[in-house]
């Protein structure tokens, strides 16, 4: 038997579950999401479920964190769907605010993180991108006061950010990380492969083979990042409907650029698929 989550739209809601389960001892694990929930998502509200004794997710589409002419209001949105998706991955509270609850009418205060973090990969192809994660990220965790959040390193630009944040604001809460969880033909999960065409579909698995190639070049000892950037950038070239944006190798934890790949190391790839902007990446070097 499945028992459904329960549902709530208000921030003193959450308190108050939040609060009961923490009286009765209960550890909290919470999963932030935009919703079109996917065998991603859920395996990060698994994991939350597996480890902590209260689950609370969020199903909020950010719009601080979608720049001007982005697909905010094009965004997929199911909220029944996902509910039950969620209810069977053992999810207790599903936070489903309006816009208004997160951002009160007149509210002007943003969270930002700086640095090397923000410099390159999709900071500047996405101006504010980050800055509107960051905050949201830093209101959710205000009201879920939870013990362990969970993020997946398909995002792994915002999860660098994230645990920076966490770490610099001496916030009480875990950043657990989980791996990316991919198609058969290994493309990696994401909301917006709702977005691509048949044809689309097929030639979005150039990403990761892409990866896979430059892999084996790492494991073949090649260690020069432009090396490695190169044959990603001409592993997508052969796909006629892919269009790269950027392939970037970088410090795996401060996401500083590098030349020679001495320690672990993030190599990442955007291209647009159609009109769909797809991201993937490996950790090269991981320890
Ligand atoms: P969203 O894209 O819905 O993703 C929610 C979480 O699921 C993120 O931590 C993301 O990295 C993870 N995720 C997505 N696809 C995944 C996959 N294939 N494998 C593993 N994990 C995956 O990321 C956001 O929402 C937003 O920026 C948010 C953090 C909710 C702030 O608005």
């Amino acid at each position: 038997m499945i028992r459904a989550a329960e549902i709530v739209k208000t921030v003193a809601e959450v308190r108050e579950r939040v609060a009961r389960a923490r009286a009765e001892e209960r550890s909290v694990g919470f999963v932030p999401t935009m919703g079109a929930l996917h065998e991603g998502h859920l395996s990060l509200m698994r994991q939350a479920r597996a480890d902590c004794r209260y689950v609370v997710i969020s199903i909020f589409v950010n719009p601080t964190q979608f720049p001007p002419g982005e697909d905010l209001e094009r965004y997929p949105r199911d909220l029944r769907a996902d509910v039950r998706r969620a209810s069977e991955a053992g999810v207790d509270l599903v936070f489903a605010p309006e816009v208004d609850e997160i951002y009160p009418p007149g509210d002007c205060t943003f969270v930002e993180v700086t640095g090397t973090l923000v410099e390159g990969m999709c900071a500047p192809h996405r101006p504010g991108h980050f800055r509107g994660v960051t905050t949201v990220c830093a209101k959710l965790f205000s009201i879920v006061a939870a013990d362990r959040a969970y993020f997946g390193e398909k995002d792994y630009q915002q999860l660098q950010i994230i645990k920076r944040m966490v770490r610099d604001l001496r916030l009480a809460l875990e950043i657990v990380p989980m791996p990316t969880v991919r198609e058969p033909d290994g493309l990696a999960m994401s909301s917006r492969n709702a977005y691509l065409s048949p044809e689309e579909r097929r030639a979005a698995g150039v990403l990761y083979r892409a990866l896979m190639k430059a892999k084996e070049q790492f494991e073949g000892r090649e260690r020069k990042a432009a090396a490695l950037v190169e044959v990603v950038t001409k592993t997508v070239a052969t796909e006629p409907l892919a269009r790269l944006q950027y392939a970037e190798a970088r410090d795996a934890e401060t996401l500083a650029a590098v030349r020679l790949i001495e320690g672990p190391v993030v190599l990442a790839v955007v291209a647009f698929v159609g009109k769909t902007r797809l991201i993937d990446n490996v950790v090269l070097g991981r320890r």
